[in-house]
């Protein structure tokens, strides 16, 4: 990846994202120029990852306030990007953040402030991601001695997902660029097949992994095979109870009782220290044709869906699952790695 941010940018008054709805099949940049594409871009997963959906919400109040940066239309913003997608508290971390650097700001002001504050939190968050990927080599060193490494990791938590090099991702990069021997375990993610995306970002960046349908991810780890998993967080609760991709906590059961280290990278910005444990955290459940649908290529070479069950199987699909704390080696932040039970 540049580091010129690839996911999200300004273009004059306007935001381009890399929608990610498209990937790993083609790249496909969108500009959002109304606050209503910026709420759509980030309910409809164009873009996703929970620092990048704060980041990009911060750029949707810029957006929102081009024309009219009243404090009726901030709250107005604010209203209607919060309640896009309930579990990444990166969203309200961002939106709060933009509400307290704005209320005060004169209107004529705002619209310049708005924009200021949304560069800061897109850099800041990149920043993070560059300490998390030091703290995480530091522990994959300690792991690894002179071996290669074999990590699992589950959905996508690197660069796509925030505005640097990612979360999870962030220790296999810099392990990569500290000449390491790392491979990766890629699961595939279903329902919305966000370990696609991850094999897309390794493959870009070289890195050797290996996709697996979820299902694999038992077998690998009680045959010797997985010597650490790290995964992202949307939602990190004050007891270090952690809210990942729906298939997370059984990886993290897995991972237990096989005696392989479990690792949570996540910014400060994922810690909701107001949600005392897990059962706080609001679970997302997206819609039931994410399971009876696939995404992929048409022999026109087209993206298309295909269905795989009838519209009238009933469904359930929680995008969220949480993995308590006890299960959890360590937390990786950008201030070091943390006992998931002490954060505080
Ligand atoms: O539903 P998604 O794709 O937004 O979920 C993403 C994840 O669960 C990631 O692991 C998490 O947000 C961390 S991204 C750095």
């Amino acid at each position: 990846m540049s580091d010129s941010c690839p996911t999200l940018r300004r273009d004059g008054d306007h935001v381009v994202i890399l929608d990610q709805t498209h990937l790993p099949y083609r790249e496909h940049y969108r500009r959002l120029d109304s606050l209503e594409a910026v709420a759509t871009a980030i309910r409809d997963m164009q873009v996703r990852g929970a620092p990048l959906i704060g980041a990009t919400a911060a750029f949707g109040i810029a957006v929102a306030l081009r024309q009219d940066a009243s404090a009726t239309r901030l709250h107005e913003a604010d209203a209607l990007l919060r309640q896009t997608r309930p579990t990444a508290v990166n969203l309200h971390w961002a939106l709060d953040r933009m509400h307290a650097a704005l209320q005060s700001t004169p209107p004529q002001q705002r619209s310049a402030a708005a924009w200021h504050e949304a560069e800061a939190i897109r850099a800041e968050d990149a920043a993070a991601n560059g300490a998390i990927g030091q703290h995480g080599l530091g522990v994959l060193e300690t792991l690894a001695g002179n071996r290669p490494l074999r990590v699992m990791t589950h959905c996508n938590a690197g660069w796509l997902a925030t505005c640097g090099h990612g979360t999870a991702l962030a220790p296999i990069y810099a392990a990569q660029a500290a000449g390491r021997d790392i491979q990766v375990w890629v699961s595939e993610t279903r329902p919305r097949n966000q370990g696609l995306l991850t094999a897309w970002e390794l493959a870009r960046s070289g890195v050797p992994h290996t996709l697996i349908a979820d299902n694999t991810a038992g077998w690998l780890m009680a045959s010797g095979q997985v010597d650490a998993v790290i995964v992202g967080a949307d939602r990190i609760a004050a007891n270090g109870d952690t809210a990942n991709k729906v298939g997370t906590y059984l990886k993290a059961l897995c991972a237990r009782a096989h005696g392989i280290p479990f690792y949570v990278a996540a910014p400060r910005s994922t810690i909701d220290m107001a949600c005392p444990d897990g059962t706080g955290i609001p679970i997302e459940e997206r819609d039931g044709d994410e399971l009876r649908l696939l995404n992929g290529v048409l022999p026109d070479g087209e993206m298309g869906r295909l269905r795989i069950v009838d519209a009238t199987t009933s469904t359930c699909n929680p995008a969220f699952d949480v993995t308590p704390a006890g299960l959890i080696t360590g937390i990786i932040t950008e201030h070091g790695v943390h006992p998931a039970n002490a954060l505080g």
